[in-house]
């Protein structure tokens, strides 16, 4: 297989991002790139002439068809069939309960994607954020970048709450430079014609300018956006790094009186009826 050197290096993240990595994850990632690059390959013999999306105009009409609206969070609403008893939590719940017992929608994609990032030698803040860039769509998915960056802001860094508030914004404009192409994804879910509304479009201008843009904009390059159900990911790799940047309160998540205590408690009861 003949390997396209710069789309190699552009996929982790530019010449400046290689020179930091180790050989073994340079190693490593090369190999994730053959076989991404074979099985894209494959995809393409199978894949029909043309893709089709929906329009803007197409989701609008779905609305009224559905008994839950769209930004609803994975906890509050079944897929399919009825929602499930939750096990109760531990008394003084850690972020890794959390992942363990609540969320259960959104942990293989932000597993997957903190193992991309620790794979291509990010730092741990970058691996951090992107463990942690999406969760929050268990209680909510409408701009779940401002939400989740709040639900973590009192136990990180301000520069991995920065990089998950704005990977939201960032991840509607393409920087090949850095290996980010716009995602079929988003054609899909928000429409072909879909254009950002302005108050996306003015975060992203101001993040462009940012000096931590390249920590925000990491996270949407080690996003996934082909959910890979097969994927082999453990939470025990990143117990460490979760040890290092993130302050676990000692009263657990949801009893220490922080401003965010409630969502915490919110994720830990969905069930509660007020
Ligand atoms: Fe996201
Ligand atoms: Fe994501």
């Amino acid at each position: 297989m003949e390997i396209d050197r710069r789309a190699f290096i552009t996929t982790l993240g530019g010449t400046t991002a290689v020179g930091l990595m180790s050989d073994e994850a340079k190693a490593d990632a090369l190999e994730e790139f053959m076989s991404s690059r074979l099985n894209e390959a494959v995809a393409m013999q199978q894949a029909p002439a043309a893709q089709t999306f929906p329009s803007m105009a197409e989701l609008q009409a779905q609305i009224e068809t559905r008994p839950t609206r769209r930004g609803v969070g994975n906890l509050f609403a079944a897929r399919t069939g009825n929602v499930k008893r939750l096990d109760p939590m531990p008394k003084a719940p850690r972020l890794v309960d959390f992942f363990t017992m609540r969320f259960n929608g959104t942990s293989n994609h932000c597993l997957q994607s903190a193992t991309k990032a620790l794979r291509s030698g990010m730092s741990e803040e970058v691996v951090i954020a992107c463990l942690l860039h999406d969760v929050v769509q268990e209680i909510i998915k409408v701009d779940h970048g401002w939400w989740g960056a709040q639900l973590f802001e009192p136990y990180i860094s301000e520069k991995a709450a920065f990089a998950i508030r704005y990977h939201q914004a960032l991840r509607f404009y393409a920087d090949p430079a850095n290996g980010y192409e716009y995602p079929d994804l988003y054609r899909r879910i928000f429409g072909h014609d879909y254009r950002p509304e302005p108050y996306i479009e003015h975060t992203y201008q101001m993040v462009r300018k940012h000096k931590w843009y390249g920590e925000a904009r990491m996270v949407t390059v080690n996003d996934l956006y082909a959910f890979d159900p097969n994927a082999q990911v453990s939470l025990d790799v990143f117990v460490d790094i979760i040890g290092r940047h993130f302050k676990q309160p000692k009263e657990g998540l949801g009893y220490d009186n922080s401003p965010v205590a409630h969502m915490w408690r919110t994720i830990e009861r969905p069930d509660a009826p007020l």
